[in-house]
C-alpha cells in the first residue's frame, strides 16, 4: 500500500450524471448557472451533458442550447458521447472533450446502449478514432464493475478486460464506475491492482461511486490508499442512471471534499461555496440534498427544500 496522495483531482459529474436520472425538467438556464457555480467553487473539471439520443435521456435533450448558453467556456468541459452521430453533433459545437461509456456486462450493455457487449467496441472504435483525428480528448468509463443488478458478481477478469479495451481505443483515461453503488473497500483494493498487472498505471484511472449502500466515501478511501489521485463525484450527492435497477446518488462532492481536507489532500475547491450551490440546486429540485456534508452545512437550506 502506497502513501496517500497528496493532491487529487475532483471530476464533478453533478450536472451529467446528477441530472440525467431527474424527474423534475431543469431549465437549460438552471443548467448553465449550475456549470458556472461549479466552476467558480474551484472545480477543475465539470462535466457538463450527454450528446445521447434525446429520446433515451429527455434530461438532457437541451444538450446543444446548454453549450450555447455557457458559450467559449462551455467547450473546454467534457461531454458523454455513445456514438458517431453523439461526435457529430459534439463536433459541431466545437466540444474539446468527450467521454464514452461502456459496460462491463452483457444485459447493461443491451439496457444502456441498445448493443452486446462485444457490438459497444464496434460503436465507440470508429468515434474515438475520429474524435482522436479531431483532436479531442477522450475519456472512457467502464460501467458495472463491482456487480450488475441482473447479473450479480462481475468477475475481475472480465472488467479489466472491458476496461482496457476501451482505453486501449484511445482514451487518455479510463473511469471505473459503481454504478449501482455496490462495492466495497476490498474490491476497490482488488481492482486497481488488476488493472495495474494488466498494464494500467493509477494516473490513467479514475474512480466512480455511487453511494447506493453507503459505501462510496469507504471505498474513496481504498483508491486514494491505492493511489488513484482521480475521483468522480457530484455535487449534493445528485444522481443515478435511469437505465440501472437501483442505481442512486453519486458520491457527494462535498462529502469527498470534506474527507479529502480531513486527510491534508489538495483539492483546489471551495467547499463553502460547493455546498451553497448543492443547497441552491436542492431548492431548484425541490427536495433536500442527499450529500451529509450538505445537510450538516446547511441545514436551513435542506429543511426548506423538503
Ligand atoms: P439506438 O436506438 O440503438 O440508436 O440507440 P441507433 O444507432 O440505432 O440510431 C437510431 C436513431 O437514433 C437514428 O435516427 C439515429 O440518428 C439516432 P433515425 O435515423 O432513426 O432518424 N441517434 C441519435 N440521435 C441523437 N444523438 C445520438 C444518437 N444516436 C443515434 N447520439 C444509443 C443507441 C447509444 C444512441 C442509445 O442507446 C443511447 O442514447 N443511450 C444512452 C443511454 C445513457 O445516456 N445512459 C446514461 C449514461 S451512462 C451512465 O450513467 C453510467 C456512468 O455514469 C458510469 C457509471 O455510473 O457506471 C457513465
Ligand atoms: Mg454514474
Amino acid at each position: 500500500m502506497s502513501a496517500l496522495p497528496e493532491q487529487v483531482t475532483i471530476y464533478e459529474v453533478g450536472p451529467r450524471d446528477g441530472l440525467q436520472n431527474e424527474k423534475a425538467l431543469v431549465p437549460t438556464d438552471v443548467k448553465a448557472q449550475f456549470v458556472r457555480r461549479l466552476v467558480a467553487a474551484g472545480l477543475p473539471v465539470v462535466e457538463a451533458t450527454s450528446f445521447v439520443h434525446p429520446k433515451w435521456v429527455p434530461q438532457l435533450a437541451d444538450a446543444a442550447e446548454l453549450m450555447e448558453l455557457l458559450g467559449d467556456e462551455g467547450r473546454d468541459h467534457p461531454v458523454l458521447v455513445p456514438n458517431e452521430r453523439g461526435l457529430d453533433r459534439a463536433l459541431e459545437l466545437g466540444m474539446r472533450h468527450i467521454a464514452i461509456f461502456g459496460s462491463a456486462t452483457e444485459t447493461f450493455a443491451q439496457a444502456n446502449l441498445n448493443r452486446s457487449l462485444d457490438e459497444q467496441f464496434a460503436m465507440f472504435e470508429p468515434t474515438v478514432r475520429r474524435a482522436r483525428d479531431a483532436g479531442l480528448d477522450v475519456r472512457a468509463y467502464v460501467s458495472m464493475c463491482f456487480g450488475d443488478p441482473w447479473e450479480g458478481a462481475v468477475p475481475v477478469e472480465q472488467v479489466v478486460g472491458v476496461g482496457k479495451r476501451l482505453f486501449d481505443l484511445g482514451a487518455s483515461q479510463l473511469s471505473l464506475g459503481d454504478t449501482i453503488g455496490v462495492g466495497t473497500a476490498n474490491q476497490v483494493t482488488a481492482l486497481v491492482a488488476a488493472f495495474g498487472a494488466a498494464g494500467m498505471s493509477t494516473d490513467q484511472l479514475a474512480l466512480h461511486f455511487h453511494d447506493t449502500y453507503g459505501q462510496a466515501l469507504a471505498n474513496a478511501h481504498a483508491g486514494l490508499q491505492a493511489g488513484v489521485t482521480t475521483f468522480d463525484a457530484s455535487a449534493g450527492g445528485l444522481g443515478g442512471c435511469p437505465y440501472a435497477k437501483s442505481a442512486t446518488g453519486n458520491l457527494a462532492t462535498e462529502d469527498l471534499v470534506w474527507l479529502l481536507t480531513g486527510l491534508g489532500i489538495e483539492h483546489g475547491v471551495d467547499l463553502d461555496q460547493l455546498v451553497a450551490t448543492s443547497a441552491w440546486m436542492a431548492e431548484q429540485l425541490g427536495r433536500p440534498s442527499p450529500s451529509a456534508v450538505v445537510r450538516a452545512l446547511s441545514p436551513g437550506a435542506a429543511e426548506s427544500a423538503g
